[in-house]
C-alpha cells in the first residue's frame, strides 16, 4: 500500500494513538432534531472513546446569503456552542471552539485551493442544489468544501461523524488530502467518515421526501422540531406530521412520513424495531405521534434547561470557547507549519 492510501499517516509513525474526531455545525438559526440525531447525539454518546474536536463553523455560515447580520451571527455562534454543551458535550474533556478564532483554517483553505481541481467542487451535490436557487452565486459557496477539508485536515483527524448529507464532503476531503500527499509528501492523515446506522437522514415532518433542513425550518412552521421549541410547538408539529391513510405501525411497510417518525422514536428511545412495533400494535399513527411527543419533550427539556444555564453566563461561555480555540490552535499551528514547509513557504 502506498503511503498516500494508508488510513492515518500518524499510525505509520509508531504506537497507535487514541483516534481523533473532528466535526462541526454551522451557526445558522437554531439546531433542529435532524442535526441532533444525525450528529450531536452521536458525538455525545462516543465522546469518551476518542479525542474530540467540535467546532462552530461560522466562516462556513458566511456563505449563506441570509446571514448578513453580524450581531445575529455572533449570537448564533454562542447559542450553537451552548447547545453543544447543553446536549452533553463535556467542555473539560473535549475541545470546542469557534472556527474564525483559529486563523489557520482560512490559511490552510487557501493552500488547498491551489491543489484542488475546480471540477471536483462543481460536482458537489450541495453546491449544485444551493447554487440552483440563487441569482448570484458567491465564490465561497463553491469553495465551501475546501474550507471543510481544511477544518478536518488541520487536526490529523481520523474520524468525522456527520449525517448522510455530509458524506460527499468528507470523501472529497480524503481526495484533497491524497492529491496533496502525492504532490508534496506524506503530510495529511486521511480521515474516514462515520455515518450513524440510524437517523443519518431525518426528513421534513411536513414533507417526508426532503431532508429536514435549517433553511426550510425557517420558512415553514411544520417542517422541523427545533431544539429550543416550546412544548406547544413540539406537540403541534408532531401531531400535524404527514403520514398516510393507513394505520398499521410497521417499519417494513411504512411510508416515508411514518418511517421518519419511527426513526426519530427509535433513535431517541434506543428500543428495537420489534419492541416498537409491539408497543404500537393495533393502535394506529395517532398513538405513535402522542408517544413521540412525550419522548421528544423528554429529550428537549433537560437540554433547554442546561442551555438557559450556559446562556445566563456569557462571559463564562466565551471563556470556555477561548480556551477551546487556544487548544485547537496549538494543534492547528503544527499542521500548518508542516504544510507550509512542504509547499516551500515556511
Ligand atoms: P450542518 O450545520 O448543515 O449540519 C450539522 C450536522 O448535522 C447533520 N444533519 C443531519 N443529520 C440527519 N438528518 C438531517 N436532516 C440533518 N441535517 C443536518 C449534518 O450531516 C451535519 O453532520 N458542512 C457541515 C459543517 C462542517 C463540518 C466541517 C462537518 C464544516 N466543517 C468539518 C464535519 C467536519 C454542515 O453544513 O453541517
Amino acid at each position: 500500500m502506498s503511503k498516500a492510501t494508508t488510513t492515518s499517516a500518524f499510525y505509520d509513525a509508531g504506537p497507535v494513538r487514541t483516534p481523533r474526531v473532528f466535526s462541526g455545525i454551522q451557526p445558522t438559526g437554531v439546531l433542529h432534531i435532524g442535526s441532533y440525531v444525525g450528529a450531536l447525539q452521536q458525538w455525545v454518546a462516543r465522546q469518551h472513546e476518542h479525542e474530540n474536536i467540535f467546532c462552530v463553523v461560522d466562516l462556513h455560515a458566511l456563505t449563506i446569503p441570509e446571514v448578513v447580520d453580524p450581531r445575529g451571527l455572533r449570537a448564533a455562534s454562542r447559542s450553537v456552542a451552548a447547545l453543544f454543551f447543553a446536549a452533553g458535550i463535556d467542555p473539560a474533556a473535549n475541545i470546542v471552539f469557534v472556527q474564525s478564532q483559529v486563523h489557520e483554517h482560512a490559511e490552510l483553505a487557501w493552500i488547498l485551493n491551489c491543489t484542488t481541481p475546480l471540477g471536483w467542487l462543481q460536482r458537489m451535490t450541495q453546491f449544485k442544489s444551493k447554487a440552483a436557487g440563487l441569482e448570484s452565486v458567491g465564490t465561497g459557496l463553491l469553495d465551501y468544501p475546501v474550507l471543510q477539508a481544511a477544518d478536518i485536515l488541520l487536526y490529523d483527524t481520523d474520524l468525522v461523524p456527520v449525517g448522510d448529507d455530509q458524506r460527499q464532503h468528507v470523501e472529497l476531503t480524503r481526495d484533497i488530502a491524497i492529491r496533496f500527499n502525492n504532490l508534496f509528501g506524506d503530510v495529511f492523515t486521511l480521515p474516514r467518515v462515520v455515518i450513524p446506522d440510524l437517523g443519518a437522514r431525518i426528513m421534513g415532518l411536513d414533507e417526508p421526501t426532503v431532508k429536514m433542513s435549517k433553511s426550510l425550518a425557517e420558512s415553514r412552521s411544520g417542517h422541523a422540531i427545533n431544539l429550543l421549541d416550546s412544548e406547544v410547538t413540539v406537540r403541534k408539529t408532531i401531531m400535524a406530521a404527514v403520514t398516510d391513510s393507513g394505520r398499521e405501525v410497521r417499519f417494513e411497510y411504512a411510508s416515508p412520513g411514518v418511517l421518519n417518525l419511527l426513526t426519530i422514536y427509535q433513535v431517541l428511545t434506543d428500543l428495537s424495531k420489534d419492541e416498537i412495533e409491539r408497543e404500537f400494535e393495533g393502535v394506529g399513527y395517532g398513538q405513535l405521534k402522542k408517544a413521540l411527543v412525550e419522548v421528544v419533550l423528554g429529550t428537549l427539556s433537560p437540554i433547554q434547561e442546561r442551555f438557559r444555564c450556559y446562556m445566563s453566563d456569557l462571559d463564562e461561555l466565551d471563556a470556555i470557547l477561548a480556551r477551546g480555540a487556544e487548544r485547537a490552535r496549538s494543534i492547528a499551528a503544527g499542521t500548518l507549519h508542516r504544510v507550509k514547509g512542504a509547499v516551500g513557504i515556511d
